[in-house]
């Protein structure tokens, strides 16, 4: 397994995917956090109810783990309809969608993941689907083709994306609603994790769940995963209560520092700092530097590190600030920028 999909994609191991399952949120009391995201997508669903229409069609960016599939759910679980799941990637020919399209029921929910990755052919027989609830089928080809148009049943359009700049304008402004999801706050974590404590059967003290969520990356997905490798230590090592000593031994185990950066964020400030001298760098020479995917970096990696104050994106690349230097335990030089500001003055010229 990469380190992504250890830390983010869904586990390969049937009992971890079943416990996956059973902590996703079903409806929004249990989705933690996000209280804008949360209030918007309640009226929405709310005044679709009493007319009895579909809702309108949302959009939900964010970086990865951070409840993007799991509020899709939520959307139909409220609504009481149907959830039928595709991606982008799988959408491969206009045909592939016009099957998924032709096959709805009124008032399902359609959930496309990695809608920036739609084929730009594809998402063209989205455009009419979304604001007509029709299809157009092209039947044959050359002088003969005849093109059909088709009705199709209401439905809502749910699409997931880690990219926001990559879905066109288009397509972004066919939605009603684009919500847009943030790091979570630890306080919003520890209650992710105490609930999944609850639901997993682990004893927890808060100070326990604090300790985890602090270190979580402000990603709930992190969370869950973190508190299931603690869970296995406090289990082995100790009589199966997480609390803070517990949580300091398996997050140490797991190399998860003191802030929460694992092996891959640190490798990325160690290469930035140590190999190219603290910037600026671009982003496929850092991501060769430290043997990882340069898609893996930039959404998995670089938010969290931004987030932290750690690096900064200017035009010219990735730079390291001085904190950088000093969480790996090195002398900054002296020039480093110590803000975003500082590090736009030096490189626009
Ligand atoms: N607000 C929340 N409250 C409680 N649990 C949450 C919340 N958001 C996410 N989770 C937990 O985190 C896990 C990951 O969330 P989810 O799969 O919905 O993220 P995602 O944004 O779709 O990620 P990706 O971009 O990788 O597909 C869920 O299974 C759920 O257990
Ligand atoms: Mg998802």
């Amino acid at each position: 397994m990469s380190p992504r999909e250890e830390l983010l994609g869904a586990s390969s191991d049937p009992i971890e995917r079943a416990e996956e399952m059973s902590l996703r949120p079903r409806n929004l009391s249990e989705f933690v956090g996000q209280r804008e995201v949360r209030g918007h997508l309640s009226v929405l669903l709310e005044a679709a109810r009493r007319r009895g229409r579909p809702a309108d069609h949302v959009l939900f960016a964010g970086p990865p783990g951070l409840g993007k599939t799991s509020l899709a759910g939520i959307v139909a679980a409220e609504m009481g309809v149907n959830l039928r799941v595709t991606s982008g990637p799988a959408l491969v020919r206009a045909g592939d969608l016009a099957a998924v399209l032709t096959d709805l029921q009124a008032g399902d929910v359609l959930f496309i993941d990695e809608i920036h990755r739609l084929p730009r052919a594809v998402e063209e027989v989205l455009y009419p689907a979304m604001e007509d609830f029709q299809l157009d089928v092209v039947l044959g080809k050359g002088p003969a083709a005849r093109s059909l148009r088709l009705e199709l049943p209401a439905f809502t359009l749910v699409g997931a994306t880690t990219r926001t700049g990559l879905v066109s304008a288009p397509l972004r402004d066919r939605f009603g609603i684009v919500a847009r999801l943030d790091h979570y706050p630890p306080e919003d974590l520890q209650i992710i994790i105490e609930r999944a404590a609850t639901i997993l059967g682990v004893p927890t003290t808060p100070d326990g769940a604090s300790e985890i969520a602090r270190r979580s990356r402000g990603t709930p997905r992190i969370a869950n995963r973190l508190l299931k490798r603690v869970r296995d230590v406090a289990e082995v090592h100790g009589d199966g209560t997480i609390n803070a000593a517990s949580a300091r031994e398996g997050l140490a185990l797991y190399g998860v520092d003191e802030l929460g950066l694992d092996k891959v964020d640190r490798a990325v400030l160690r290469a930035l700092c140590v190999s190219f001298g603290g910037g600026p760098v671009g982003l496929s020479t850092l991501s060769v530097a430290v043997g990882e995917e340069p898609e893996t970096v930039e959404d998995v990696h670089e938010p969290f590190l931004l987030l932290s104050g750690f690096l900064i994106r200017t035009a010219r690349g990735r730079v390291a600030t001085p904190a950088a230097w000093l969480h790996l335990n090195l002398d900054p030089p002296a020039g480093a920028p110590a803000r975003a500001s500082e590090a736009l003055e030096l490189f626009d010229e």
